[in-house]
């Protein structure tokens, strides 16, 4: 069989003819799932819900975590109120927390994902963001956290609050939503605490509560602070 002769013009096109390069491989997963707009969101509404945040493998395993800390007795009833007034009490707060480490690679893709929100909110958004504390949180059946402001005290350097869903197939009759209010105290969200979804909002002027669960309710509480620059001597003792 004779190929056909190879013509100019066929040449030519082939020179210009679109190459096909593999969709995949090396691109992150911040660049494929990033939705459009959450700083604009966050800049407007104070308020953004990021659904498939990370990989479902990523949120099985720190699902496991969190039941291990538990069932290894290693969560901590959580407590509310100021340094040094910290109190425990369960009609306010019902929930068991346990500080992230980074000690497994969950952890470890989590703490890296947030520290890239963390960058761009900084740059973008909340100049001087420098550093994230984040806890698991565990509500056992019955209990809620009461409506509340992150930042609301003079004093409390927390400007970007993210909960991060850890719970397979939840249900409206579960319970356990995050309600969000406006200034008057009406309700104008309802988000459920799904696997995969992160809730990002401004620490200082975004009144939430846990409603009363029905199941466990598991998720990652995080919070980014600015600096305190209050006196010399409150960001001098960080060195
Ligand atoms: C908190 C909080 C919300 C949630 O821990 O401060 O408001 O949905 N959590 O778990
Ligand atoms: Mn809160």
């Amino acid at each position: 069989m004779n190929l056909p002769a190879l013509s100019p013009e066929w040449l030519e096109s082939a020179e210009t003819a679109p190459t096909l390069v593999p969709v995949v491989a090396d691109s992150s997963l911040s660049e494929c799932c990033e939705p459009d707009g959450w700083l604009d969101a966050l800049a407007n509404e104070h308020l953004f819900v990021w659904s498939d945040f990370l990989p479902p493998e990523t949120v099985d395993a720190l699902r496991d975590e969190v039941y291990a800390l538990r069932d290894a007795a290693q969560l901590a009833q959580a407590r509310i109120g100021r340094a040094g007034e910290r109190h425990r009490d369960r009609a306010t707060r019902g929930d068991w927390i346990h500080w992230l480490d980074g000690a497994s690679p969950a952890q470890q893709a989590f703490m890296a994902r947030l520290d890239e929100i963390r960058l761009q909110a900084s740059r973008a958004l909340i100049p001087g963001l420098f550093e994230t504390e984040s806890h698991f949180a565990l509500y056992p059946p019955g209990t809620h956290y009461a409506r509340h402001v992150d930042a609301f005290q003079a004093g409390n350097c927390r400007r970007l609050s993210l909960v991060f869903y850890l719970n397979r197939h939840w249900r409206e009759r579960d319970g356990g939503q995050l309600a969000i209010y406006d200034n008057e105290g009406r309700e104008i969200h309802r988000i459920q605490p799904r696997a995969g979804t992160l809730v990002l909002f401004l620490s200082q002027t975004v009144p939430h509560a846990v409603l009363p669960t029905r199941r466990w309710r598991a998720s990652i509480a995080s919070w980014m602070r600015i600096r305190d620059l209050s006196g010399p001597l409150a960001s001098l003792n960080r060195f």
